[in-house]
């Protein structure tokens, strides 16, 4: 997909702008997988993707299904940039003398890029899943009151809502930096297995649509061998996003487990919810990356950076 001769400001721009609209098309879905994943047997609001939409507009309203997405507006810009600099990082040390890297090499530097993006990749998803659970958590004790009886009704006083600001103030306040990077062996855990099977299975899709084997493939091959591949990573590498949910998010519903750790998550998992728990939220989450990925290339394609930096350059002799 990178082309060495855009420039790294362009491929920022065209980063930032494909991680704009890609967030306002797919946040709600991406709420959906959080709520979904989180849910635990027993006190279970959501019976699929579509029903939790519904239930989050009537009870929060339209922009109640897109409570986080200002976490995720804000930070996808600076974890674009920081990736696409540690990706040419990587590339340009492996490389020998300017020659095409290998795939092997390619996997590479997709995996040190991934480690690097974990920087802001953790705490932007430590807050925006509080942000986005935390309607679930409200509505489950509003429910519960209602049947009356509980505890919870007792001391049940309309949900607080923290802004970003607060959240993260909050807990640097109470944990300091390691609040902000709870589930960070989650992330990497999920992360790095997904560029290890995302960047083969591109590579080989986009293979099978070249027409003969010097040219590159045409784009519209190119733009769904990286959805499906995309997808696919997401869905092989789910399990560990569930775990990473479940470990990152503070607050708990009633009656629901909490946990020390990742093995003592995903154990707990497998005893008390099977191992088919394990794929919570996997469609919407193969829903929120195959847009996200199709949303950049197209952008990339377009070259919508470059003919911005034209424009602030001015007509070229
Ligand atoms: C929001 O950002 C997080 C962290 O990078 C990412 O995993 C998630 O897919 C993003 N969601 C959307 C809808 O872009």
């Amino acid at each position: 997909m990178a082309d060495k001769q855009i420039s790294l400001p362009a491929k920022l721009i065209n980063g930032g702008i494909a991680g704009l609209i890609g967030v306002t098309c797919v946040f709600p879905i991406d709420l959906a997988k959080t709520r979904l994943q989180n849910q635990q047997n027993g006190q279970r609001m959501y019976t699929s993707m579509s029903d939790c939409l519904i239930k989050t507009i009537r009870s929060e309203g339209y922009f109640g299904m897109y409570r986080g997405a200002a976490v995720n507006l804000t930070l996808v810009t600076p974890e674009k940039a920081i990736k696409l600099a540690a990706n040419d990082f990587f590339r340009h040390q492996l490389s020998k003398d300017g020659q095409k890297l290998t795939l092997l090499k390619e996997m590479l530097a997709g995996c040190g890029a991934g480690t690097c993006q974990v920087i802001v990749t953790t705490p932007m998803e430590m807050l925006k899943i509080q942000l986005q659970d935390a309607g679930r958590i409200a509505a489950q004790r509003k429910i519960l009151a209602a049947q009356g009886g509980t505890q919870a009704s007792v001391e049940a006083p309309a949900a607080p809502r923290p802004t970003a600001t607060q959240l993260t103030r909050e807990l640097l306040r109470s944990r300091g930096i390691a609040g902000l990077y709870k589930g960070l062996g989650a992330t990497l855990l999920r992360d790095v297995p997904f560029s290890i099977v995302y960047f083969p299975l591109f590579a080989n899709l986009n293979q099978l649509g070249r027409p003969a084997s010097e040219e590159k493939s045409p784009f519209y091959v190119s733009f769904l061998a990286g959805c499906v591949a995309g997808s696919a990573a997401a869905v092989a590498v789910n399990p560990c996003d569930v775990v990473k949910t479940r470990l990152q998010s503070l607050q708990r519903g009633v009656h629901e487990d909490t946990y020390s750790g990742f093995l003592d998550c995903a154990r707990k998992i497998l005893r008390h919810e099977g191992p088919s728990a394990f794929l919570k939220g996997a469609y919407c989450r193969a829903l929120v990356i195959a847009p996200l990925f199709g949303i950049a290339q197209v952008v990339y394609f377009l070259g919508i950076a470059e003919s911005l930096l034209g424009l602030l350059q001015g007509p070229q002799a």
